[in-house]
């Protein structure tokens, strides 16, 4: 295309969009980077757009852009403070530049199943996160859940040795530079929409992510295989701008929030299941998934786990005691 002719599809694509929104309907323009379907969170955003949509009609209109079609994650925070977006749900491992304390959320086996993570978020702690960054001017309305993350590369992985030397895409997050450091690997920090072509052209070697994004972005089509680690969660906060809150009238915002609560609370509970069908779903194209047995998984706990030592101070280890203490 021409500079004229993208010049030309963008404003139809952006005039489209609003125009599906009637005059005088309070515009959310909610951005995400993963896939509609087979995905807790595309699953997710859709219903929320759904029942806004139907239920708020007249008064709010929400569009969502999901694959990173408005912005990648490491822009959509400002883009929200900005107010070119009103809502986006991006993985807890994206605030470091607004919070350390979710950091914890990242320190590798600190949770042991997404029930334990949604435990901690239920807690006072977890709920106080929430509002960790009103002085930056974002605002936690909830927690959405993905799932546990599994590990691939372009070479099989049963020890954590077997990852020696290898390049791994991490999200843009300390924790899980520090992690991938610990079993000898060497990672880049990337964003979403750039992993399948990194994998595939070799910028890089492996990746951890959810059944449900290594499926929906087809990373498994470009691995030797994917072992089934559990070793740590991808979770997000959906998040908008205090500013953009305080400027709704009160009704709108109750009712907005009630809806968002209640699409928290069905999508949630089916998000393990949904990242389970996103596994079956790659045996089915045929990928590889390798199984660890106790003894195995015990080696990816001893190399891993001595990262939490050095983030103890950012997430306190009171906060670490709580979330064992879930676990239990
Ligand atoms: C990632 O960057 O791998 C994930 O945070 C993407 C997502 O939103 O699940």
């Amino acid at each position: 295309l021409t500079a004229a002719a993208t010049a030309v599809a963008l404003s139809f694509s952006a005039g489209s969009a609003i125009a599906a929104c009637d005059d005088g309907e309070i515009v959310v323009k909610f951005s995400h980077v993963t896939n509609t379907d087979k995905h807790p969170k595309g699953i997710a955003a859709s219903l929320l757009e759904q029942r806004v949509n139907d239920e708020m009609n007249g008064t709010m209109c929400m569009e969502v852009f999901p694959s990173s079609t408005l912005y990648n994650d490491d822009k959509v925070l400002e883009a929200l403070l900005q107010g070119d977006v009103q809502l986006a749900a991006p993985s807890l491992s994206k605030f470091e530049k607004f919070t350390k304390q979710f950091r914890i959320f990242d320190l590798p086996f600190m949770f042991k199943n997404i029930e334990a993570v949604d435990a901690f978020q239920a807690s006072a702690t977890g709920q106080a996160m929430k509002d960790s960054m009103q002085r930056r001017g974002l605002q936690g309305l909830t927690f959405w859940h993905n799932g546990m993350k599994q590990m691939s590369a372009n070479v099989p992985l049963v020890a954590p040795t077997d990852a020696n030397g290898l390049k791994f895409r991490v999200q843009s997050s300390d924790v899980l530079v520090a992690q991938m450091e610990a079993i000898g690997g060497s990672p880049q920090k990337m964003a979403f929409s750039e992993v399948y072509g990194a994998l595939q052209q070799g910028v890089v070697d492996g990746q951890e992510n959810t059944w449900s994004n290594i499926f929906g972005r087809k990373f498994f089509e470009v691995q030797d295989g994917t072992t089934e680690t559990n070793h740590g969660v991808i979770d997000y906060l959906v998040v908008a701008s205090v500013d953009w809150l305080d400027g709704l009238d009160a009704p709108v915002r109750d009712q907005f929030l009630t809806i968002l609560n209640e699409v928290t609370e069905t999508r949630n509970s089916e998000a393990f299941a949904v990242n389970e069908s996103a596994k079956q779903a790659i045996l089915d194209a045929g990928g590889v998934i390798r199984q660890l047995d106790a003894t195995q998984r015990q080696q990816w706990v001893d190399a891993m786990k001595p990262v939490w030592a050095k983030f103890a101070g950012d997430v306190g280890q009171e906060n670490i005691d709580a979330a064992q203490a879930v676990n239990a």
